[in-house]
């Protein structure tokens, strides 16, 4: 067995579902959640309802620090549980302990619980942990479902030998939580397969809020942290695209293989922008930019008066209009960041700026827009309309960079 801190190495900061059904081995399923958040994994837990007779929703709540999902919606207050987020959010999905039924239905692709349908839904890797008793395991009909998960890409962490709860004795026991969480960590430090697929693309992103003085000590801006565009420009690079980043000021760092240009104020970004698309074969313009700007800025601090005071504001130059203008055939992507009428005004900003799709986000979904680490988002071109569930902002990038290689390969 490798060390602890080894395994903790390749977990740290990884999202594991843990998936447990119906066994009298669920109660070593606590000691695995246990064993990953001490190698600081984040841990979801998806149950079988046959799972809780088993272990409490309680205990691995506690253990994983994180509510248990078990229906596909929450009977309290509705909120659906999306089966195609968890599969998007886990690097890693392990049924531990899976049943003989549990791995039948998922040889037959029946999808009757939350625990199925995430299976079906995941992108990540799947590992079971068989666990029944030993004429089940040796069942032909077990092994045929073992051999057909096996030959779809699934990871199997054999049982082991010994007592099974029948007083019988044989194969059938579940694999030890460390022997399990051995395998995952092995895993998930295999490298990953990078696409290089954008090579020899030149891409333009725009990222972060600008800034417009008012006075040497104030001005106009927005919330925008730079995430959403910033976590654009990584998925690019690491895709193989030449990346600039036209970035407002952030406190966040340039991703790996990404030249940042940094700008302030909405007139820098247009110049930085309209210069570096010359080049360019594409630009995702993601950055939150002033509409307007003081008409003149006050060489020294604004003195308070006792009254009211007015500030008079002109127009900046529209970025994304100016390269859609300027387009040809390069690819342009724009943001829509919304409050009301979301898709009409992103349809309309669409059209005008002339976009080859938009991404509108709007301001009334929970865990949408500036700041937060998810994002939700709908792709809007002209063939219609592609609404995400919430994501990852990381997972909204790759999902921008999936439609790009598609528009480029077009
Ligand atoms: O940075 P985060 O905290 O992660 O937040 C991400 C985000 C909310 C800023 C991002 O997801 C987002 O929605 N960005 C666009 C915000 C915006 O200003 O949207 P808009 O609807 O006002 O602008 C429409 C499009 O025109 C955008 O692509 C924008 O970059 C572009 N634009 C707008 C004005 C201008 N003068 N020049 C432009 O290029």
């Amino acid at each position: 067995m490798a060390s602890a801190t080894a395994t903790g190495q390749r977990l740290a900061g990884r999202h594991i579902l843990l998936g447990i059904t119906g066994s009298i081995a669920a109660y070593k399923a606590a000691m695995l959640c246990r064993l990953w958040k001490t190698a600081g994994a984040e841990v979801q837990v998806v149950m079988t309802p046959l799972a809780k007779q088993f272990i409490t929703p309680l205990t691995m709540a506690t253990l994983s620090k994180r509510p248990i999902l078990v229906e596909f919606f929450n009977p309290e207050n509705g909120a659906w549980n999306s089966h195609v987020s968890l599969g998007e959010w886990a690097d890693c999905y392990v049924i531990a302990p899976a049943t003989a039924n549990t791995l039948a239905k998922m040889a037959t692709g029946v999808a009757d619980n939350l625990l199925l349908t995430t299976y079906l839904s995941a992108r990540c890797p799947v590992v079971v942990a068989p666990a029944m008793d030993l004429d089940m395991y040796a069942h032909e009909a077990t092994q045929q479902n073992l051999r057909t998960l096996a030959a779809r890409g699934v990871r199997i962490v054999e049982p082991g030998e010994g007592e099974l709860a029948s007083g019988l004795s044989g194969k059938g026991r579940m694999a030890e939580p460390e022997e399990i969480a051995e395998f995952v960590g092995q895993l998930l430090s295999e490298p990953k397969e990078e696409k290089k697929t954008l090579s020899g693309k030149r891409m333009i992103v725009t990222a972060g809020a600008t800034i417009e003085a008012i006075d040497p000590v104030r001005f106009i801006s927005n919330h925008s942290s730079g995430k959403m565009g910033y976590a654009i420009a990584g998925e690019l690079a690491s895709r193989g695209a030449d990346v600039t980043l036209i970035s407002g000021r952030t406190a966040l760092p340039v991703p790996p293989g990404v030249e940042r240009v940094d700008v302030l104020s909405a007139a820098e970004m247009y110049e930085a922008a309209v210069k570096a698309f010359d080049t360019a074969d594409g630009a995702v313009m993601c950055a939150a930019v002033a509409d307007y700007t003081p008409e003149s800025v006050s060489a020294t601090k604004l003195k308070k008066g006792d009254g009211e005071m007015c500030i008079r504001l002109r127009r900046t130059r529209d970025i994304a209009a100016e390269l859609g203008a300027r387009k040809g055939n390069r690819l342009l992507i724009g943001f829509a960041l919304e409050t009301d009428d979301e898709e009409a005004h992103a349809q309309s900003k669409l059209e005008k700026k002339n976009f080859d799709f938009i991404v509108l986000n709007s301001l009334r979904d929970a865990g949408a827009g500036f700041r937060g680490d998810t994002n939700k988002v709908t792709f809007i071109d002209r063939s219609g309309c592609e609404e995400l569930p919430l994501l990852t902002k990381r997972e909204v990038a790759a999902r921008i960079a999936d439609r790009i290689e598609g528009l480029f390969a077009r």
